[in-house]
C-alpha cells in the first residue's frame, strides 16, 4: 500500500485535459477483438490495471496482442482457436472481466480456472452462473459457483430467454457473450436499462442484435469480424473533475472527449438538477460511441433527490456525487442504490464512514445515504479499502479542506485512472 498525503492550500482549477479512455468499452475492445478472428486495433485504450487483467486472461488463451501507451494490436485465431489455458486466468480487482470471462469462456471446448484478488472473491458471481447453469454451461466455485476461484468446463449451451433481476450490464454481458455460441436465440429483457456498450460494440464487430424496449435479442452460432475501435473517454473518470470543477473556488475546467452515452450519464443530468454551471458540447461524428467537450465552472449547487431509473446511469458515479451533494445547499437524498454494497467495497459504508472523518453530515441507509449541506470539511486519516473510485473522491475532497488529507493507499486509483494525480496537476492553480 502507498499511503499519500494531500496537501493543497486554497487551491483553484484551471486548464483543460482530454479524459482517458472508457474502462467498460476498453474492457470489451480486448474481449470482442480476442473473440474475431483476425486482426482488431484499439486507440484510446485505457491502460489501467483492470483493463490490463483482461488482456493477461486473454494472452493466456493464446490471443496476440501488442500494447503501446493507448493503441493495443489483437492477433486472434478467434475464438475457436484459442488454446486451453494452462495457468489460472487471474482478473485482479475487475468485476468486468471476471463476470464477462464466465460468459465467454462457457461455450467454449476446454477447461479454465478464474479468479482474482481478495475484493473479487467477495463479490456476488451467482447473478451470473445462475443465468449461465440454465444454458447449460459447467461452472463449480466456492460456495456453489457463488464465489471466485471458479472452474468452467467449456461445453455447447443452449439459448436462454431471461428476464434481468437486477440491473447490470456485467450479467447481461456474460449472457448475451455466452449466447453468441449458444444454439437459438438468446433474449435478455431488462426493467431498467443498464449501459449499453456490449450492443453497439457486438454490431461494430459485424454481429446482428436486435434491442427494443428492453429486449434484446441475438442469435446463436454468429462469427465476430476483426475491426477498428476508437475508445471515447470515461464518463465515469471524467466525473471527478467535473464534480471538481464545480466545488473548487475559483474554478473552470474544460474536459475533452468526455463518453456521454445515455445510458452512462446520469451524472451530467445531476449536476443540472443541482444548478451546477456547466456547458456540454457535443462531437459531431458518427462514431458508435457520442462524445462531447464540458466546461464547469465553480457552482452554488442545491440539494437533489437521486432514485429509480437513473441509478444504474450514474451508480459509479455516487462516491463523487456524495462529495458534492456535501457542498450543495440543502439536502440530497439517494436511493435504490443497494447495487453499491456489491461493488469493489461496500460503497455504502466506505462513502459514510470517510466523508463523516472530513467533517461531512451524511447517514448511511440501507440503499443508499442522506447528506444535508453545505458543510465545510477538513483533513483526515482516511482509507480508500483499495477502492479506486473512493480514492478518487477523497483526493478531490482533500482540494476543498482547510488542512491535510492522509490517503492509506493511493495505489488502487491506476486501476481505472492511471494518470490521475498527473491530470490534478496540470490543472491546479
Ligand atoms: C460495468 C457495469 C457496472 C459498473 C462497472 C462496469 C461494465 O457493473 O458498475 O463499473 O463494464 O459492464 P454492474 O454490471 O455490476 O452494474
Amino acid at each position: 500500500m502507498t499511503s499519500k498525503v494531500l496537501n493543497y492550500n486554497n487551491p483553484s482549477l484551471q486548464g483543460s485535459i482530454t479524459v482517458p479512455g472508457d474502462k467498460s468499452i476498453s474492457h470489451r475492445a480486448v474481449m470482442f477483438g480476442a473473440i474475431a478472428k483476425g486482426k482488431t486495433t484499439v486507440t484510446g485504450f485505457l491502460p489501467g490495471d483492470d483493463c490490463l487483467s483482461t488482456i493477461d486472461c486473454f494472452r493466456k488463451l493464446g490471443v496476440k496482442i501488442e500494447v503501446d501507451g493507448t493503441k493495443v494490436e489483437i492477433d486472434s485465431p478467434g475464438i475457436d482457436g484459442w488454446e486451453e489455458p494452462k495457468e489460472v486466468l487471474y482478473t485482479g480487482n475487475s468485476g468486468t472481466t471476471t463476470r464477462l470471462m464466465l460468459g465467454i469462456l462457457a461455450g467454449t471446448d476446454f477447461h479454465s480456472v478464474i479468479t482474482g484478488d481478495d475484493s473479487i472473491a467477495k463479490r456476488p458471481m451467482a447473478r451470473v452462473t445462475n443465468p449461465l447453469k440454465q444454458m447449460g454451461a459447467q461452472i463449480a466455485g466456492r460456495k456453489n459457483g457463488e464465489f471466485t476461484p471458479l472452474a468452467i468446463q467449456g461445453t455447447k449451451l443452449k439459448n436462454i430467454d431471461y428476464a434481468m433481476p437486477v440491473a447490470s450490464a456485467q450479467v447481461k454481458s456474460a449472457i448475451l457473450l455466452a449466447g453468441l455460441q449458444a444454439e437459438g436465440t438468446t433474449i435478455v429483457r431488462e426493467k431498467e436499462v443498464s449501459r449499453d456498450h456490449t450492443e453497439r460494440m457486438l454490431k461494430q464487430f459485424g454481429a446482428n442484435i436486435e434491442v427494443e424496449d428492453g429486449v434484446i435479442s441475438l442469435k446463436g452460432g454468429q462469427k465476430l469480424h476483426g475491426t477498428h475501435v476508437d475508445v471515447p473517454g470515461d464518463i465515469s473518470s471524467a466525473a471527478f473533475f467535473l464534480v471538481a470543477g464545480a466545488i473548487v473556488p475559483n474554478s473552470e475546467i474544460l474536459l475533452k472527449n468526455v463518453g456521454i452515452n445515455p445510458t452512462r450519464d446520469g451524472i451530467i443530468e445531476v449536476l443540472q438538477n443541482m444548478g451546477a454551471d456547466m456547458v456540454i458540447e457535443e462531437d459531431i461524428d458518427d462514431a458508435a460511441e457520442p462524445t462531447a467537450t464540458i466546461t464547469i465552472r465553480t457552482s452554488n449547487l442545491k440539494g437533489t433527490t437521486i432514485e429509480g431509473d437513473i441509478i444504474p446511469r450514474l451508480i459509479d458515479e455516487i462516491p463523487i456525487i456524495a462529495l458534492l451533494a456535501t457542498q450543495a445547499e440543502g439536502t440530497t437524498i439517494i436511493r435504490d442504490a443497494q447495487e453499491l454494497k456489491v461493488k469493489e467495497t461496500d460503497r455504502i459504508v466506505a462513502v459514510a464512514n470517510e466523508l463523516k472523518k472530513l467533517g461531512a453530515n451524511i447517514t448511511a441507509t440501507d440503499d443508499g445515504m442522506i447528506i444535508h449541506g453545505p458543510t465545510k470539511l477538513h483533513g483526515a486519516e482516511v482509507s480508500t479499502y483499495g477502492d479506486h473510485r473512493i480514492g478518487m473522491m477523497l483526493a478531490i475532497a482533500s482540494l476543498i479542506t482547510d488542512s491535510p488529507v492522509e490517503m492509506d493507499d493511493a495505489k488502487c486509483i491506476a486501476i481505472s485512472y492511471p494518470t490521475f494525480f498527473e491530470h490534478l496537476d496540470l490543472l491546479l492553480k
